[in-house]
């Protein structure tokens, strides 16, 4: 069997470790092929929330193998801490057994978490992760395989903090690395994560060839790719498609289905040229972020909201050809008079579709809205029951009321995607699937 993406169609936040969680149930490896804790996927099951940050969002299923592949920058502190908390909510330690941390991995290191410290320009997450991808470029980094050797290695580690020391000084951090530390820092990493590094790009297309199923499970979304999105406003990896398959290991002929994911509004945490962005203190802008509870899953800051963007929607799809769009947060809308969806930018006089280049073009974009009816609120049980009625009933999209139909038709029509799925809630239950499509599946019920 194939693998399968899932990506983030926007600026991140899109509700991608909902579509993983609820694809996993039916999938052997999930793998993480880009990024690292600058991620934070929140999955909803009825009173337990989960917030993963490195561990991929099919843990859920005790079925799927883990991966954190090849093109990952891990830290290992914080992947400590979140199989701590897995253990304390489930008795279950999964490293080494089905959690496992690609060889060609980096390693983030307080160093990089530091360095990070010194952003002005990005508002970046501070978790190193800019600063690990410029160790890995520059071929200074160190990767999981070469812990062994680095670590054991006297001069290369007096060597490697007298750089990072003289970086830390040229942005101005006063923080220090101190070689005695460094090589406890990559002695207690092997130990504690040893049994868990492995050959994963071996591992993973040995399960393809078996005929197994794999999700590749993007992090951060197509407009913060550092070759696509809104330079420099972006990550330091690529986030797309065609980094999925590279990222984790394998070959680009494997994969069969990509799905976008993309909330039926747009938000982005951090700066950079937003063009649909609404005021936050009133309005639309307040009511997605108080509804949609939008607060950054990793740094707790308030995200910008907008409008549905169809011209970065668009550019998305060019970049990663999704068979299928999961649109989230539906129910978010609820309540509101109407709703506006931007089909294309003003720029200079001309009316263009496609996303200027330049960000400081982006900066000065007017967006041309088409404006469609409101739709009442409803309750989060409500919202469930509508969508037990669809699995039940086998009637698909068709549960949904009239106007909240005609909405998501017309983004499948202005993207050129069909809607596979359709979020009205955090929980994992709270989706309309398209009958027979890849997420008409029935919810299990969590085990923890
Ligand atoms: P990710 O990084 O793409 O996995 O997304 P996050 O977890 O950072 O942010 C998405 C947020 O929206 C989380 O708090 C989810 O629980 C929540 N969410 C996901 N889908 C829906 C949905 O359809 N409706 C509502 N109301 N919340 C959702
Ligand atoms: P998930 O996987 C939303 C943003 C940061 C900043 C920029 C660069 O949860 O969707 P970085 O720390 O990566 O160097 O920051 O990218 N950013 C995200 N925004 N969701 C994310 O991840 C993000 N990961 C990074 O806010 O603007
Ligand atoms: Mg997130």
């Amino acid at each position: 069997m194939p693998a399968s993406v899932v990506l983030g169609a926007q600026w991140g936040d899109e509700g991608k470790g909902k579509a993983i969680d609820q694809l996993a149930a039916d999938s052997s490896w999930a793998v993480r092929f880009q990024g690292g804790n600058n991620a934070g996927h929140t999955i909803v099951l009825g009173d337990t929330t989960l917030k993963l940050h490195q561990i991929p969002s099919g843990v859920t299923s005790q079925n799927c193998k883990l991966v954190l592949g090849d093109g990952m920058v891990i830290d290992p502190w914080v992947l400590e801490e979140e199989l701590d908390r897995w253990r304390e909510l489930t008795g279950e330690s999964p490293e080494g057994d089905r959690l496992f941390i690609s060889e060609r991995a980096s390693v983030i290191l307080p160093f990089h978490r530091m360095y990070d410290s010194a952003d002005k320009l990005v508002g970046t997450t501070g978790r190193g992760i800019g600063p690990a991808y410029r160790d890995r470029i520059e071929r200074v980094g160190i990767r999981f395989v070469d812990l062994g050797a680095v670590s054991s290695d006297k001069e290369k580690i007096s060597e490697t903090a007298e750089r990072m020391n003289k970086q830390l000084a040229a942005v101005g951090v006063e923080e220090r690395i101190e070689p005695e530390a460094l090589m406890a820092d990559l002695k207690w990493i092997i130990e504690r994560f040893g049994d868990a590094i492995r050959p994963t790009g071996l591992m993973v297309d040995e399960a393809l060839r078996d005929g197994e199923n794999v999700l590749l499970e993007g992090a951060q979304g197509a407009m913060l790719d550092i070759d696509q999105g809104t330079y420099p406003f972006v990550t330091s990896s690529v986030t797309s498609r065609a980094n999925a398959t590279h990222g984790a290991g394998i070959h680009p002929g494997h994969v069969s289905q990509c799905f976008g994911i993309s909330k039926a509004y747009t938000t982005r945490v951090g700066n950079g040229p937003f063009p649909t962005e609404l005021p936050y203190e009133e309005g639309p802008g307040n009511h997605m972020a108080m509804v949609g509870h939008e607060f950054g899953t990793t740094t707790g800051r308030p995200r910008r909201t907008g409008w549905l963007d169809m011209v970065a929607l668009r550019d998305s799809h060019r970049i990663n050809g999704y068979t299928g769009l999961v649109l989230t947060k539906l129910d978010v809308l609820g309540g509101l008079e109407e709703i506006k969806i931007c089909t294309g930018y003003q720029l200079d006089g001309d009316v263009i579709e496609v996303m200027p280049t330049s960000c400081d073009d982006l900066a000065r974009c007017i967006p041309v809205y088409e404006v469609h009816p409101g739709f009442p609120a409803l309750s989060d049980e409500d919202w469930i029951a509508m969508a037990d009625e669809s699995r039940a009933s086998g009637s698909g999209l068709g549960a949904m009321p009239e106007k909240v139909l005609r909405y998501v038709r017309r983004i499948e029509e202005l993207s050129g995607i069909p809607v596979v799925s359709v979020g009205v809630g955090p929980d994992r239950r709270a989706s309309i699937a398209s009958a027979g499509g890849p997420f008409d599946v029935n919810p299990v019920e969590a085990t923890f």
